[in-house]
């Protein structure tokens, strides 16, 4: 088509024209201002381009230095109550305090003199006892045993039943008969000292089989031995043996004398 050739034509002549328009710019430009080589003594006829566009942003940069200190804070919340201080010093004395009620009577003329004659009594009563008990270390240390309230005394070494009993007579005493076991035993500690069997203050004089003490009453407490009483040949009297059981026998051995008070 001939208006597209002509238009054709037309275009390309414009487009030579413009590069010689711009080559020529150039080289004006180039001759009177050197920017793009700033090379001091030499100027490149180069021309510079259009410019480009901005590049992508850079690196993070290094850290920066340390800044100054800052305000101070806000007051914080109450803490928990400290521990207990040391003890204060010692206060002064208060004031005197109000009058206290009235008191009962006091003791009347007669009992005080029964409290100062009860504590002489208690003064008197412990002298007393401190002094018991020294005798009774004495007589343990002699041949008389003591068991409760009942002294044991020997009073002769060798006699029959019937001097035993004088000899006790004698002293107000009678021949020993123990009443329990406690007592029996006292006697067995005497037999056994003196390796010799002692009469007791019983016999069955009065009735034959019945066993009875001095005062005539039948016996309470004994400790005779197997097959004990059997009378072998009339026995009247009582043995305490050095094991401490009981054995009729005749009246006329000769044995050490207790007797008890
Ligand atoms: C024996 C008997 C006893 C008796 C005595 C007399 O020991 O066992 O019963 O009294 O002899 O000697
Ligand atoms: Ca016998």
């Amino acid at each position: 088509m001939p208006k597209a050739t002509s238009s054709k034509s037309e275009k390309m002549y414009l487009l030579a024209t413009l590069q010689f328009l711009m080559l020529a710019l150039s080289l004006t430009m180039a001759s009177e201002e050197c920017e793009c080589e700033p090379k001091p003594n030499t100027c490149n006829i180069m021309p510079c381009g259009l410019p480009g566009s901005n590049g992508l942003p850079g690196r993070d940069g290094n850290q920066g230095p340390k800044g100054e200190k800052g305000d101070r804070g806000e007051r914080g919340t109450l803490g928990p109550p400290g521990k207990v201080g040391p003890m204060g010093i010692k206060g002064d004395q208060g004031p005197l305090g109000p009058k206290g009620p009235k008191g009962d009577k006091g003791d009347s003329q007669e009992l005080i003199q029964l409290k100062a004659q009860m504590s002489a009594l208690q003064e008197e009563m412990r002298m007393l006892k401190d002094l018991i008990n020294k005798y009774k270390k004495v007589l343990i240390l002699s041949d008389i045993k003591i068991v409760d309230q009942t002294f044991y005394m020997v009073v002769a070494s060798e006699e029959t039943f019937e001097e035993g009993k004088k000899l006790c007579s004698q002293r107000n005493a009678q021949l020993a008969a123990p009443r329990n076991a406690k007592e029996n035993k006292a006697l067995q500690e005497l037999a056994e000292k003196f390796n010799k069997y002692i009469y007791l203050g019983i016999s069955d004089e009065v009735t034959e089989g019945t066993f009875r003490y001095q005062n005539g009453q039948i016996v309470s407490y004994t400790n005779w031995g197997h097959g004990e009483p059997n009378n072998a040949g009339n026995e009247d009297c009582v043995e305490l043996q050095t094991s401490g059981i009981w054995n009729d026998r005749s009246c006329t051995e000769k044995y050490p004398v207790v007797c008890e008070l």
